[in-house]
């Protein structure tokens, strides 16, 4: 039977519990899944494209079946440069759905034979979104329970880098 690979393309900044339950949920269903961070040169993002990827390669170390890559232009050319036949994103409300059929119908209209596959994250992280986590970390809201540790971590580190340089000098345990 034919191989099915998917990517799962977005911008991650910075991934979400609902990112990583949707990479869960696909790693289930495709043979191989693939993290496509795009490279947009016309956002400034507030991670760089590299911690992402650290971030994201770290996240899905647990998933044989998932690896994470980059990548700029088309979705739908890139998706046929790795020969996926399936392009995964996440549907979290109604509201999500109007630019999702959009971009859908026109990556069809581009690539007929990429298929799109829309998967519902857990109930619980159907609100979240990389735009409100940014923003509720930056106005100093807890963002406990929307990302994952590491990138709570790195969130705080980011916006207060007087943590990291805490962090950097904290003795370690047993050592003088
Ligand atoms: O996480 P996001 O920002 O919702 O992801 C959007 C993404 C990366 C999937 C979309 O912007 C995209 O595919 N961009 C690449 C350029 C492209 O192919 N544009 C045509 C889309 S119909």
């Amino acid at each position: 039977m034919k191989k099915t690979i998917a990517i799962y393309p977005g911008s991650f900044d910075p991934p979400t519990n609902g990112h990583l339950d949707l990479i869960a949920r696909g790693s289930k269903i495709f043979d191989e899944l693939i993290v496509a961070i795009l490279r947009n040169a016309d956002k400034s993002p507030l991670f760089s494209l590299a911690e992402r990827r650290l971030m994201l390669e770290n996240l899905t170390d647990d998933f044989k079946n998932v690896r994470v890559d980059t990548f700029d232009g088309l979705t739908v050319e890139y998706a046929a440069r790795v020969g996926a036949n399936a392009m995964l994103r996440g549907i979290r409300a109604i509201s999500d759905y109007e630019y999702e059929l959009q971009m859908a119908l026109m990556n069809r209209k581009l690539h007929p034979e990429l298929e799109a596959v829309f998967m519902m994250p857990a109930e619980q992280y159907s609100y979240i979104s990389s735009r409100l986590v940014r923003e509720v970390a930056q106005l100093g809201g807890s963002i406990k329970d929307l990302v994952p540790e590491m990138v709570e971590q790195r969130l705080k580190e980011k916006l207060d880098p007087a943590i990291k340089l805490q962090h950097a000098r904290k003795p370690k345990a047993g050592r003088r």
